[in-house]
């Protein structure tokens, strides 16, 4: 007889008890109600609804124009999706940048209107101070350190950070600074492995999440839609693991209806409704 193991739901303190169990956690981005069903159902520990739905969902080239009606719509559908894992909302750039008020005022929005358990932001230790306040209002934060692609401008490019002393140490402070404000968690992104992993040993409660920042993070991140192959041509990062080819899936399952609705063997008698038969 197989004993099927019930999982529990994940919160913020299952992420803390995997970080100190040395259990790897897995996160994938989902945009849609049917996708974070999926998701959830394989046993994914958080869904991110990350702001890269600018990039995947509505073909933008950066992150910068998403807005938080948008978002909150997004993160809406993934949680009515949701059953187990924690979901995460990204904060999109300008809804916590100005002031605290505002951060919080957008944060809760996240919590109240999308369901979701937790919020995401993006910097180091400029960003430790919003964090506190989130957290003080009850919003668990997932923070995002190295290239942060709402700050693409600033990086002039997908540079990979943590390379020299200077960037190893601000990446350094900054998480800890972020841990001591009260991250549950937070995003390495395209990071040298040596320091993702000098940061993940140093922090003692925030668990690291790394998205091309090497095997040592306490958990892994990608894009659900650059997984399943649904991704620009010439978009490949070196860390992209693709685990499905769907394009030639959705164009074949759509060639082939075309082909059937103009040759009329779409719909048969029996997809169609006879005033007749009962
Ligand atoms: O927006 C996003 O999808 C993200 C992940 C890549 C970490 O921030």
């Amino acid at each position: 007889m197989s004993v099927v193991k019930k999982r529990d739901k994940v919160t913020v303190n299952t992420i803390a008890r995997m970080k100190s169990r040395g259990e790897r956690i897995a996160v994938l981005t989902a945009y849609d109600y049917y996708t974070a069903r999926l998701l959830d159902q394989a046993g994914i520990d958080i869904l991110l609804v990350g702001d890269s739905a600018a990039n995947v969902i509505h073909g933008l080239t950066t992150t910068l124009p998403i807005g938080m009606d948008i978002m909150v719509g997004h993160t809406a559908a993934v949680s009515r999706g949701r059953e187990k894992a924690l979901v995460v909302a990204d904060m999109p750039f300008l809804s916590y940048q100005p002031s605290h008020k505002t951060a919080i005022r957008n944060a809760g929005r996240f919590l109240a209107e999308g369901n979701a358990e937790a919020v995401k932001v993006e910097g180091g230790l400029e960003m430790a101070a919003t964090v506190k306040r989130l957290v003080e209002c009850g919003i668990p934060v997932m923070g995002h350190v190295g290239l942060t692609p709402q700050s693409i401008n600033r990086f002039g490019g997908p540079k990979v950070q943590g390379k020299t002393d200077a960037s190893r140490s601000y990446l350094m402070e900054s998480a800890l600074a972020l841990e001591a404000a009260g991250c549950f968690s937070m995003v390495l992104e395209l990071m040298a492995s040596e320091t993702a992993a000098e940061i993940t040993s140093a922090l003692k409660t925030a668990a690291t999440i790394g998205i091309g920042a090497g095997p040592h993070c306490d958990g892994q991140v990608l894009v659900i839609n650059d997984i399943l192959g649904l991704r620009e041509p010439g978009f490949k990062p070196r860390f992209l693991r693709e685990y499905a080819d769907l394009p030639p899936v959705i164009s074949g399952a759509a060639k082939k209806f075309i082909d059937d609705v103009k040759s009329g063997s779409y719909p048969s008698d029996d997809e169609s409704f006879s005033g007749k038969k009962p």
